[in-house]
């Protein structure tokens, strides 16, 4: 998704910019630009494709400006091309935007404009703004941005600048995220923190409707409606070196092997083991709310999603709490009852999903408690829930989701422990739970330590058309999240199933060219599992199966076997979605994919 950086200071702006924007690029993007100005006026550049296409445009050049702002666009009206690419600016070139989001009402705004004799030359809706704030522009830019934003529906995240006031930058946000960083002497804007922490780890928040004034040594912070904010700044702990990609040839696959040390990280401090609990710190200011909860709905998106079915199993095992899981684009639209005997879960990476953060809104304005399980710390959904647990997993850079999908679910089973230990949950159940926990990073290894059993089985099966994939309770969503993974990154079309919908339709699907991928693991419903795979297997259908290690009837089932450690029943997705997770990868990989940046796809999904 989309990328601002914004920089106003006493370096050269223009290779900060540009670095900014290779640092957003992991979010996804189809076209980008920048413009520098000073009092002598305005350098703007505007690409097609790649940041490194804006690097070569500006390479050479002497931009000695210290002022600018710089857009990776993921077009949403008018196709990727180089006058659609922001910044956008008036006819005479005095202002310059670039915008994250929608802008709604952009064609009643446009009309009007158009009537009053403005020349368009874009086919987007940002194009609006700029023409409002040189149209409304009286005495200086912040007035002129305030009146515009007020005539605004929709969702923004913008960065404006005037050549007219050289040592300015206007920001504001509804909806899609701003964030400033406080240098010395210097000031930055940007959609998301990774643009700027290698210059700063001292950064404020906008929140929803609010602008800032940000100049090299100062910045003002206020409503839309004029009201003044006083707001600290946040100290961010951004490791660079772990952000990284090593000697890794991709992020995703550095991110797939880094999944022991995550488990690590989402268990550190949070294991009480003698009392056979939990600890989570940010929950505790709510804690006898949530032991009366009546019902929990979880709510998110894709990866997060499957995530979010595997705790509802997991809050079913181990808690008194009714749970539902809802996708949360779905969620906002349903005749919900909520109240505080309801807890609402959004569980998200990125914290800036904008389906996400609007159910967590319509959450709060129904009274329930809204607890957040995000990866990205101070993200505007960690800042809007009542309460929250961070997954600590590092920054994933990866547009495909791995080693988050893990994080998540072992805290899932924290957080349902925590509870469970106050409801029916023995001390000897929880301490067997933390136990089998604590043999996950070092089971991680050892399946990682045979990936070349998946490489040898993508090498196989990388030119097929589909792929099926089938598990059952705990593992229905693991089929899913295999799918999503072979699909997003692979583009080869992939189905999730319930295995017990088999017969209700997809078996006619099944011939010599459509494989299958089953996860069989030893659980309740192993015997089912098997007699799925023997109807695919009796219609010639290729079968890959997950089994658990020790299982020696499965390889007489199954075309392919790939075994895994045994563990509890409620951790074994944590296991069983790596070989899935490998798979994808490989299979991308042999296709020639950009695996790290799916074509169509962003990291952080911040429009609706
Ligand atoms: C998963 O591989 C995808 N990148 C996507 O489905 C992602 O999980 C989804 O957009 C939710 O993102 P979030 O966890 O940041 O809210
Ligand atoms: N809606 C704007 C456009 O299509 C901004 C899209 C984005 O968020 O990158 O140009």
């Amino acid at each position: 998704m989309c990328g601002i950086i914004g920089y106003v200071g006493g370096k050269k702006a223009a290779p900060i910019l540009i670095n900014g924007l290779k640092r957003l690029e992991y979010r996804g993007y189809d076209s980008a630009g920048m413009v520098t100005i000073d009092k002598n006026g305005a350098n703007r550049f505007r690409v097609v494709g790649r940041v490194q296409n804006l690097d070569k445009a500006v390479s050479g050049l002497d931009l000695n400006m210290t002022c600018g702002i710089a857009h990776t666009r993921w077009a949403t009206h008018g196709k990727p091309t180089q006058l659609n690419a922001h910044p956008h600016s008036d006819s005479r070139e005095r202002f310059f935007v670039v915008h994250n989001g929608i802008i709604e009402n952009h064609s009643k705004l446009r009309a009007q404009l158009e009537s009053e004799g403005v020349v368009f030359t874009s086919e987007t809706d940002t194009e609006v703004l700029v023409h409002l704030i040189d149209k409304l522009h009286e005495t200086n830019l912040e007035s002129a941005v305030e009146k515009t934003l007020q005539l605004v529906e929709g969702t923004f995240g913008i960065a404006v600048v005037c050549a007219d006031e050289p040592s300015k930058i206007v920001c504001g946000r509804r909806g899609s995220p701003i964030v400033l960083g406080v240098g010395n002497q210097e000031m930055f804007v940007a959609s998301d923190v990774s643009a700027i922490v290698q210059y700063t780890d001292q950064v404020i928040y906008l929140e929803d409707n609010e602008m800032a004034i940000v100049t090299p040594n100062d910045y003002q912070i206020r409503t839309l409606d004029n009201k003044p904010i006083a707001r600290e700044t946040l100290q961010i702990d951004w490791n660079l070196e772990e952000e990284g990609m090593g000697t890794f040839p991709h992020y995703m696959l550095k991110e797939i092997f880094e999944q022991s040390t995550t488990v690590e990280n989402a268990m550190r401090g949070r294991v009480m083991l003698n009392e056979g609990s939990s600890m989570l710190g940010g929950l505790q200011s709510k804690i006898d709310q949530i032991k009366k909860l009546k019902k929990i709905v979880i709510v998110s998106c894709g990866t997060s999603y499957h995530a979010g079915m595997v705790g509802r199993c997991i809050f079913e095992q181990l808690t008194d709490i009714s749970v539902d899981v809802e996708l949360a684009s779905e969620f906002r639209y349903r005749k919900l009852r909520l109240d505080e005997t309801t807890g609402v879960l959004a569980i998200s990476q990125s914290g800036e999903t904008a389906d996400t953060l609007a159910a967590i809104r319509e959450a709060r304005r129904k009274g329930a408690l809204t607890i957040g399980l995000v990866n990205v710390v101070g993200s505007t959904i960690a800042r809007e829930t009542d309460v929250g647990v961070y997954c600590h997993a590092g920054p994933e850079i990866g547009v495909a989701s791995t080693k988050i999908f893990v994080s998540q679910l072992v805290i899932l089973n924290l957080m349902a422990l925590l509870i469970g230990r106050y409801q029916s949950i023995s001390l000897s159940e929880g301490v067997d739970l933390l136990r089998a926990m604590g043999e996950i990073p070092r089971q991680i290894q050892h399946i990682l330590s045979r990936a070349s059993v998946l490489e040898d089985l993508a090498r196989q099966y990388y030119k097929v058309s589909s792929f099926l994939f089938i598990g059952r309770q705990l593992h229905y969503p693991v089929a899913l999240e295999g799918a999503l993974k072979l699909k997003e990154i692979s583009y080869i079309h992939a189905e999730g199933y319930a295995a017990g919908e088999m017969k209700h339709g997809p078996i006619s699907l099944i011939d010599a060219q459509f494989p299958t991928m089953a996860v069989v693991t030893r659980d309740a419903t192993y015997e089912k599992m098997v007699s799925n795979i023997q109807e695919i297997r009796a219609r010639s259908g290729p079968v890959i199966a997950i089994a658990t290690e020790g299982d020696l009837h499965i390889a007489d089932v199954a075309d392919a076997v790939v075994y895994i450690p045994d563990t509890h029943e409620l951790l074994q997705p944590i296991l069983s979605v790596i070989p899935l997770q490998l798979f994808s990868y490989y299979c991308a990989l042999y296709r020639g994919c950009e695996i790290d940046k799916p074509r169509n796809l962003a990291k952080s999904v911040t429009v609706e």
